[in-house]
């Protein structure tokens, strides 16, 4: 018994170690399970909107989006108070127009249809805002300041 646990510590520092030297970060991608034929991702590193956006694409993802009333409720299914919650980046900016949000990945705007409350970080009213998704008993799309550093949420 020891020694299998000695070699899964082992396993997870190198893991830990090829991570820092790849600096890509994916080995920590959890996959959340797929909805509408596709795959959600979440990460747990703080980055700004334009990190989590490379970040996303590195590993062979994009940002995510939440279209669909079934995505919503999906990713609502999946809160967890000790693994998935908090705030996750997601494939929404505005495009210089207060509260006008748009998906990076498609064009088209981001809208209430989902289901999903709009929630104001408070400071962050007007321009350069990016849309996160935030995992809570009851979640909502949050607006804040793109610059501002939270988890990610990415898909394929
Ligand atoms: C939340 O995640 C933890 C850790 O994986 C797990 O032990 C627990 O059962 C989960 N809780 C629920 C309600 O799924």
């Amino acid at each position: 018994m020891r020694v299998i646990i000695v070699i899964l510590v082992i396993a997870e520092l190198s893991l830990a170690m090829a991570e820092t030297g790849t600096g890509s970060g994916t080995f920590n991608l959890i996959n959340l399970g797929s909805v509408d034929g596709k795959n959600y991702f979440y990460d747990k590193t703080r980055r700004t909107w334009q990190a989590s956006r490379d970040f996303c694409i590195e590993s062979g993802m994009e940002l995510a989006t939440i279209e669909t009333p079934k995505q919503a409720e999906f990713l609502k299914s999946k809160y967890n108070y000790s693994t998935f919650s908090g705030f996750y980046k997601l494939g929404g900016r505005d495009a210089l127009l207060a509260r006008q949000f748009t998906w990076d990945s498609s064009g088209t705007a981001a809208t209430d249809i989902v289901g999903l409350n709009w929630r104001v970080d408070p400071g962050y009213s007007e321009y350069l805002t990016c849309v996160s998704y935030y995992s809570n008993i009851i979640p909502v799309f949050n607006i804040v300041g793109c610059e501002v550093e939270s988890f990610v949420l990415c898909q394929t």
